[in-house]
């Protein structure tokens, strides 16, 4: 029988959180590694979703394609997991030549059957643009919580799924205009054709494929609702073609091809693509899919019909592995707050990979949500790994090396009470094997940690290195030796297995104990095992380190954005040109205006100190710089969502009459930027922009921006739109804030 895994396909657009590293790559992972081990016939498949209305409008964001967001993101991922040692057969993206194929032949085989439908709808049209708008190129109100920056298909700010006819102003992204309501074709599958195979196949495969309790209830809550014809097309460029007259203008939703990319990343391993994809019974090809759960709908529901639809005989999904989420200190992970630890934060962390993973994996949100938190990782890293495993491993072999000179010793003195003890930590090896053929990957870490704990224990009971102490009564000494060499060699067995169990979990350590025991990576059978007498192991080497108090402070203050002593540069601030739409005054403080700014992305409420320096129609209309990755503060009771650029300094006011140096007066001056274009980055000339977490107001403080002979300047370097230097008119010398 064949194995074949898949790992749900992350978005490319963003950088992995521990969240989703742990949803899908990590679990997928220790499954594969396991199953090698094993000796099955098995591919881990993985890559990136690439296409969809979220590139696009990042590229537009960023000002470059989307096919350079794509790899640019696309190597950001791969970096991390190459990293983590997942161990992918391939690691392939969506955007290939065969995706588009097969995705097209997939749709045009439903089409044949009957089973594609087309509807008019209507949509927002930028007549601008000349372009329908997808849901996410739509931005307004949101009716719920009254967010300004909502998306056409949900607000961020209350999490509430929304259609775009629901915003209240809505505002296209491309044109900032107006849209309008018009008339327009799209196609839908009609999954009410395939409802009655597709139920007969959830009651079925739910139950040989042993779904979570979860899973399985999601699938039937979608059957029992009836499912509905769903949209299959979107307005956009950078997808899949749709291949149907009339459709030029359009290309697949995203989650209609996505999946498919399992199939495609396949075929862009290996020519015998099929022996996995086409024609398999479930006795020759078995598929666990790999997914976070707000995916279990698309694999378990919405995939599979469109793979019975086409009514050939594709591989459908065996297991499906679901995690619930991963929180953060309490909280959500979040990619557009930035808070969390990301992949490439867990990378730049000084801290080892193996050592991520165990903490990731002992506390997989299995069958509830779990949490993050710095203090617990630290602990169980000290007092798991460093204490239990590491400790076993390394004073057996330290042993070995100062008592037996490090050769395996003979074993014939093993009493019955060590037969016992290595038959119930066999019996354990069984239970832990059950526990990762039922994928059941948390409870088999915590097995193989018990492992260790009772060979630590069975160390602290049998007391070698009492036995190999010479007393006063020599006629005993060579007894206890022998005695001490079988507890031994049971411990050196003891290790061995351990090196075997961990490496699926642990693959570094894994692979690091086995160099120590100086012998080839053994497989999964060959635990239980004696090892040869008389081998002569390698050199003993700690295998963890100790995390410090102070270094995990200094990681939560790095990457958690919690202040800390470290400092802050000018690439940690988001600086972009934003339009003020409006200017009130605010209802509880003097000195203080609330604008409103239109930013790149939408529009945002700042409130700044401006009033007393300022008219209301001397800012209206005005381009300035936004601090955008500020956290959002309420002043006054008014929430401010980011910070108006301005300098303070002594505003030189000429002398009218005479030739008298003029006058110097304390001034506020705001920082415009006529000549730029809303949306475009404030940068040091010369520098590139790079991904940004939200900072305090106290961090921004620690950046010092300065006026220096009118020019807008950081630690000497001027600040620069591409349409423009920034300058003041009246402020030669001052700060910026
Ligand atoms: O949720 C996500 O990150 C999606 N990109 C997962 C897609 S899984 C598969 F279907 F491609
Ligand atoms: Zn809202």
């Amino acid at each position: 029988m064949k194995i074949l895994i898949t790992s749900a396909l992350p978005y490319v657009n963003n950088v992995p959180h521990l969240g989703n590293i742990i949803g899908c790559v990590l679990s997928a992972d220790v499954f594969a590694r396991y199953c090698r081990s094993r000796g099955y016939d098995c591919i881990y498949v993985g890559g990136t979703d690439e296409y969809g209305t979220a590139t696009e409008i990042k590229a537009l964001e960023e000002g470059v394609t989307p096919k350079e967001i794509c790899d640019k993101y696309y190597a950001i991922h791969k970096g991390i997991y190459d990293w983590l040692g997942i161990s992918f057969d391939i690691f392939g993206r969506t955007s290939t030549e065969k995706h588009t194929k097969l995705t097209q032949e997939i749709f045009l085989a439903l089409h044949r059957n009957g089973h594609i439908v087309e509807d008019e709808v209507e949509q927002l049209y930028d007549e601008k643009a000349g372009m329908f708008l997808a849901d996410r190129y739509i931005e307004g109100e949101c009716p719920h919580c009254s967010y300004l920056g909502a998306r056409g298909d949900q607000c961020d700010k209350c999490g509430k799924l929304l259609h775009p006819g629901e915003l209240i102003n809505p505002l296209s992204k491309v044109t900032k205009t107006k849209p309008v309501a018009r008339k327009t074709k799209h196609l839908f599958i009609n999954l009410p054709g395939i409802e009655a195979e597709l139920e007969k196949w959830v009651d079925s495969a739910s139950v040989k494929g042993e779904w979570s309790e979860n899973t399985t209830k999601i699938a039937r809550s979608w059957l029992r609702e009836g499912l509905k014809k769903r949209c299959i097309t979107r307005d956009l460029k950078w997808g899949v073609p749709v291949p149907l007259a009339g459709y030029e203008s359009k290309v697949f939703y995203v989650w209609f091809e996505a999946p498919i990319g399992y199939i495609s990343i396949t075929a862009n391993l290996t020519e015998a693509w099929k022996e996995w994809w086409l024609g398999a019974t479930d006795l020759d090809v078995r598929l666990y899919n790999f997914i976070g759960k707000d995916n279990v709908p698309f694999h378990a529901v919405i995939f599979p019909s469109t793979l019975m639809g086409t009514k050939q005989p594709w591989t459908l999904v065996h297991h499906i592995s679901t995690t619930e989420f991963l929180n953060y200190e309490g909280g959500k992970f979040s990619k557009s707050r930035n808070t969390g630890v990301f992949g490439d934060d867990a990378l730049n962390s000084g801290i080892a990979p193996d050592v991520w993973r165990y903490y990731l994996l002992s506390n997989r949100p299995e069958s509830a949500d779990t949490d993050f938190t710095w203090g617990d990782f630290s602990d169980k890293s000290n007092s798991e790994l460093l204490a239990n495993l590491g400790n076993l491993v390394n004073r057996t072999l330290v042993f070995m090396k100062n008592n037996f000179g490090g050769a395996v010793p003979d074993a014939d003195a093993m009493n019955d009470a060590d037969k016992a003890f290595l038959a119930q930590q066999d019996a354990l090896v069984r239970e832990i094997t059950s526990d990762l053929e039922k994928v059941k990957i948390r409870d088999g870490i915590h097995r193989i940690m018990s492992l260790s704990k009772h060979a630590n224990k069975y160390f602290q009971d049998n007391k070698p290195w009492e036995l190999v102490r010479a007393t006063d009564k020599p006629e005993l000494d060579a007894g206890n030796r022998t005695r001490a060499a079988a507890v031994m060699s049971v411990l050196v067995r003891q290790v061995r297995d351990l090196a075997i169990l961990v490496e699926p979990y642990l693959p570094f350590t894994g692979a690091e104990i086995f160099r120590q025991l100086n012998l080839p990576q053994a497989k999964w059978g060959d635990t239980g095992k004696p090892l040869p007498v008389g081998h002569k192991l390698g050199e003993p080497k700690a295998l963890f380190r100790k995390i410090e108090p102070k270094e995990i402070d200094a990681l939560k203050a790095k990457f958690a954005g919690k202040g800390g002593e470290q400092t802050f540069t000018f690439a940690d601030l988001d600086l972009e040109v934003g339009e003020i739409q409006s200017v009130e005054k605010h209802p509880d403080a003097e000195k203080l205006f609330v604008e409103k700014v239109r930013l790149g992305d939408g529009i945002r409420q700042i409130v700044s100190g401006l009033a007393g320096h300022y008219l209301e129609e001397e800012l209206v209309g005005k381009k300035v710089v936004i601090v955008k990755n500020l956290a959002p503060a309420k002043l006054r009771g008014v929430e401010s969502a980011g910070m108006l650029l301005a300098a303070e300094g002594r505003e030189h006011v000429p002398q009218k009459v005479g030739k008298g140096a003029g006058l110097e007066q304390d001034a506020v001056e705001v920082v415009f930027c006529p000549q730029s274009q809303v949306g475009q980055k404030v940068l040091r000339k010369g520098e590139k922009s790079g991904p940004k977490k939200t900072i305090t107001f106290k961090e921004f403080g620690k950046v010092k921006i300065e006026i220096k002979d009118f020019a807008v300047v950081c630690d000497g370097k001027p600040l620069a739109t591409i349409g423009e230097e920034l300058r003041v008119k009246n402020i030669r010398e001052g700060v910026v804030g």
